[in-house]
């Protein structure tokens, strides 16, 4: 990563990293296309999980001395609103009208 940092400074050139694309490549994640959360489970043992993935094939907040400050914030968010999902689901489903 450094060395780029120091190419693109000699040539004044800006280097752009695509995350989707990275996302979107089978050498990084196995069938990229398919809607399959379990990948981000914590256990590895799955051949699909993402923790098996280069461990910088996906870096939604960055890298380094000036990554996302708020990344425990966001995360922290993102879990209470899934918790209330689900518990809003679980309260609510029986008086579901169909
Ligand atoms: C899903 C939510 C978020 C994502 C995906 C995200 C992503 C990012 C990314 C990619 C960077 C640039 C990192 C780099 O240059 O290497 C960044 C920087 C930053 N983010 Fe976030 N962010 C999120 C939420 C937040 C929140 C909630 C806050 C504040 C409460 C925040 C504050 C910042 C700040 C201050 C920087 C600049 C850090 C610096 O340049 O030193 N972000 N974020």
């Amino acid at each position: 990563m450094a060395q780029i940092h120091k190419l693109a400074a000699i040539f004044q050139t800006e280097v752009i990293i695509s995350h989707h694309t990275m996302c979107m490549n089978e050498k990084n994640f196995e069938r990229p296309d398919e809607f399959i959360p379990e990948r981000w489970l914590e256990d590895k043992s799955m051949s699909i999980s993402a923790k098996n993935a280069h461990p910088f094939a996906f870096m939604p907040f960055g890298f380094g001395p000036r990554m996302c400050i708020g990344r425990r914030l966001a995360e922290l968010e993102m879990r209470v609103v899934l918790a209330k999902v689900i518990f809003f689901f679980k309260h609510f489903e029986n008086s579901l009208v169909v």
